[in-house]
């Protein structure tokens, strides 16, 4: 058969309220044209991210139940431990709430002013978190990625030759670690090799410089590795993922996404020297080390989580599905960040919108007019979100795991189609309001 189902079916439903065109250009004027600040209820379908908005398994479920709340000692600390050690091979295993707080505590404890830390490409908050911290973050993405038509297989890889600049000319004391997305968020959803994280260990390696993986999405990018790196096809998933993480001194991690969890984040080293001042970090603002931000139930789901997201039916589901979404609006002329990536599908909006500038958010106003239209959420990756940082003006459509169904992908597909049409009436924006980190989260705009 070539249909490839759902690999699940519903137990427990959530329904969807249906708002009007005049509706939602209220709300819109309401929240200043930015999304992020209208509320759920009036959403159709919410493609603002894939970060905790996952649907959790009956196992996980059931597991919940089990969660020992305990302040020291729980034993659903040491379920989840065991679980991740046998995953990461890493030795110290940090509960946080979520990943930007694994973020702040690790970069807290390496990074001062006048440090600078390379990624192949750092998300939002990572690169936030460096910020904070006095250092700077550095985008080292191969140059092919810069064109967003390209095909390649693993056009998430860091450029190891940049790299080696890097670190020849800002010095090596000056870089206390180096960073991997996997798959790379910011670039497109698009996964690294396992060639190039050997690549850019050895090169950390020869500095004695620790490589940490930001392993938000490892599962996702384990996949990818399996169908399309050369010697791999008969490797598991869980193997590939083990492979992965062999290479890493340590690891940051989101549980909102490759763990199916709602919340919950992973700091995780080799170095017991760095692990006794993270604790100490963690316990003054996250809690104690067994359970770090998190109720006993969370760490449960965790564990169950990151053991269900390494099955290959799921995986070849979930691959295959954000490709579905990707080939039936690109095929119909409407540009996207090629090819497909793993959690989300990047419009072009430079590409699509070319009489809007970039100075007045071509990616926010395709936002504003996909919700205006078919009251779908997405999300703004560009200028709005990285400032004079932002390498290209993307639109995502992040798609929640487990939660939507063909039919909805469907619907979203015809409304982008439809929106596409008309593209040529979509106006710019500009900004009225802006915080002075983040700004995406609440900056208000108005329409020109
Ligand atoms: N690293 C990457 C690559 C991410 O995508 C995210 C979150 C984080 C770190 C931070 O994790 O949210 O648990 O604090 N990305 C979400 C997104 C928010 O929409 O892509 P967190």
């Amino acid at each position: 058969m070539k249909t490839i189902i759902e690999p699940f079916r519903i137990k427990s439903v959530e329904p969807l309220r249906h708002t009007t065109v005049e509706e939602r250009e209220r709300f819109l004027a309401e929240a200043g044209y930015n999304l992020f600040l209208i509320k759920a209820r009036n959403i159709l379908i919410d493609l603002l991210t894939d970060s905790g908005t996952n649907a959790m398994s009956t196992e996980q479920w059931a597991a919940m139940m089990r969660g020992d709340e305990s302040y020291a000692g729980s034993e659903s600390f040491f379920r989840m431990e065991r679980v991740v050690q046998e995953l990461t091979g890493l030795k110290h295993v940090i509960p946080t709430h979520q990943g930007r707080a694994a973020e702040r505590i690790l970069f807290t404890v390496l990074c001062r002013k006048g440090h600078v830390i390379p990624n192949n490409t750092h998300f939002d908050t990572t690169r936030a978190n460096i910020e904070f911290s006095g250092a700077r973050a550095v985008d080292l993405p191969i140059p092919e990625a810069a064109d967003t038509q390209v095909r390649l297989d693993f056009k998430g890889n860091m450029s190891v030759a940049a790299l080696e600049r890097l670190i020849e000319t800002e010095g090596v004391k000056n870089i206390p670690l180096v960073m991997l997305t996997v798959t790379n968020n910011s670039g497109g959803g698009q996964p690294v090799s396992l060639e190039n994280i050997a690549a850019v260990k050895r090169v950390a390696a020869r500095y004695g410089i620790p490589l940490y993986l930001d392993a938000c999405r490892f599962a996702e990018n384990a996949w990818f590795i399996r169908e399309r790196e050369p010697g791999y096809a008969g490797f598991t998933p869980k193997q590939i993922a083990q492979k992965m993480f062999s290479f890493a001194d340590g690891c940051t991690f989101s549980a909102k996404k490759d763990a199916f969890a709602n919340i919950g984040g992973l700091l995780c080293t080799n170095d017991d020297r760095l692990a006794v001042l993270e604790t100490n970090l963690l316990i003054l603002t996250e809690g104690f080390p067994t359970y770090g931000g998190l109720a006993g139930r969370d760490l449960e789901a965790i564990a169950v989580g990151l053991e269900e997201v390494l099955d290959p039916d799921y995986l070849r589901y979930r691959i295959v599905s954000t490709g579905y979404l990707g080939r039936h609006i690109a095929d119909h002329g409407v540009p996207i960040v090629e090819p497909p990536g793993g959690h989300a599908i990047y419009i072009d909006a430079e590409r699509m919108l070319p009489h809007i500038p970039k100075d007045r958010f071509p990616a926010q106003a395709l936002a504003v007019e996909l919700y205006r239209h078919a009251g779908i959420r997405s999300v703004e990756i560009g200028s709005v979100m990285f400032g004079a940082n932002a390498q290209h003006e993307l639109l995502r459509l992040a798609i929640p795991r487990r939660v939507y169904t063909q039919s909805h992908i469907d619907y979203v597909v015809e409304a982008i189609l439809e929106v596409s049409e008309h593209r040529d009436r979509i106006r710019g924006l500009a900004i009225e309001s802006e915080p002075p980190l983040l700004r995406h989260f609440s900056a208000r705009f108005r329409q020109l």
